[in-house]
């Protein structure tokens, strides 16, 4: 099978196409043929190598030395189940389902496998596969700082760095969760945001969010500006900054920070739940949960796709499509038999057939 390698840590261009075993499933086991894959914020970390301070010594340990241990990058991917393994009665072949691998990767291949009880769940028939790829690496996330920030119905929260992965999901759960949504966003993703219920907006380049009179129950910073000791002043008793991206010493400090204020600092990995996979898929099933794609581009793309990550400026998700199929909700009226068939200049033109629920 096609996979994307990464050998060494260095810019997009380090990314090198190779032919590698088609894995099989084992049992307990699926394979699922990617038909959608996503490149996120983690593939960038792990492929540029670039940590947050204080986790550069710890790089070669965590990840691999000179190069990531794992060189088959990929967080999130959604496609058909292709083979079951023994004792396998969650999946048939056949069926589309979407994945999180997370910090296992392994999404950028033509293949995956995944325990079949693990972070693999029923596609949500209203989700295209290019959609169902980019909710999980933002969705886990947002949905396991939430949820470690016991956000109450009615509570204020900031969002910093709204219109990103994590940013995007989060204004959209807490909403959900019957939270007043303050977005931090550039004037150009205002209405992005706010279409996806932030109640208001705060533009980053011209207002410092901090500097106002407004308190905060929550801070969620996916951005990495926003330390417990400038947030002290806007969080309100027993306020929680939920720091998703924080630097060794945020996080070691994180237990103490507030503590004389009533203030809890929840920073650190995220987890990766199975059962937050399922959750995802029911709001997105139930229109709760809009995965956002910035931009789509052929796996054959990928240094393309990672020169958008690597920008800092995605809106949500940058997708990788492994096959014309990936833009639709459903796959079987266009068998492989027909796929075949069609000559392949007019497949990008299959793309554009509207899905099911469009
Ligand atoms: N703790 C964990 O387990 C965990 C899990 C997942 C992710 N993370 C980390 O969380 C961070 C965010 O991930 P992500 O996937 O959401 O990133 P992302 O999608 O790449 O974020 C990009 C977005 O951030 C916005 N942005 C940039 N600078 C900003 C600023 N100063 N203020 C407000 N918005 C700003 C950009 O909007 P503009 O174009 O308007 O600038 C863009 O839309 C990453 O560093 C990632 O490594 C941590």
């Amino acid at each position: 099978m096609k996979v994307a390698f990464v050998a060494r840590y260095g810019p997009p261009e380090v990314v090198e196409f190779r032919e590698a075993p088609t894995p099989s499933a084992a049992a307990g086991e699926v394979r699922i043929r990617v038909l959608a894959t996503a490149v996120t914020a983690g593939d960038w970390r792990i492929r540029s190598g670039v940590m947050p301070r204080g986790f550069g010594a710890l790089r070669g340990i965590g990840l691999g030395f000179g190069g990531p241990r794992k060189g088959v990058l990929g967080t999130d991917a959604a496609g058909v189940v292709d083979a079951v393994g023994a004792g396998v009665k969650r999946f048939n072949a056949g069926d589309p389902v979407f994945a999180f691998p997370g910090s296992a990767l392994g999404c950028h291949a033509e293949f995956l496998v995944i325990r079949a009880d693990g972070r693999v769940a029923p596609k949500p028939a209203n989700l295209s596969f290019e959609e169902a790829a980019a909710l999980p690496f933002g969705g886990m996330t947002a949905l396991d700082f939430l949820r470690r920030g016991e956000v109450q119905t009615g509570e204020r929260v900031l969002v910093n760095g709204a219109s990103g992965n994590v940013g995007s999901a989060a204004v959209q759960l807490a909403k959900h969760l019957g939270a007043h949504v303050t977005a931090v966003a550039s004037a150009p993703n205002a209405s992005l945001v706010q279409s996806l219920g932030a109640d208001e907006v705060i533009d980053y380049t011209t207002c410092d969010f901090a500097a106002g009179g407004a308190r905060f129950d929550i801070v969620l910073d996916c951005v990495g500006n926003a330390p417990y000791s400038r947030m002290k002043r806007i969080l309100a008793p027993r306020g929680r900054l939920l720091a998703v991206l924080a630097d060794l010493p945020a996080i070691l400090g994180s237990a103490f920070a507030g503590r004389t204020k009533s203030h809890r600092v929840v920073a650190g990995p995220a987890s990766e739940k199975a059962e937050d996979l399922m959750t995802l898929a029911e709001l997105a099933a139930h229109g709760k949960l809009r995965p956002v794609i910035d931009q789509r581009f052929p796996f054959e793309q990928i240094v393309d796709a990672y020169r958008v990550v690597d920008s800092g400026r995605k809106k949500g998700s940058v997708i990788l499509w492994l096959d014309p199929r990936a833009a639709l909700n459903t796959w079987e009226h266009l068998p492989e038999r027909i796929l075949d068939r069609i000559p392949a200049p007019v497949l990008p033109f299959i793309r554009a057939i509207p899905s099911r629920t469009e």
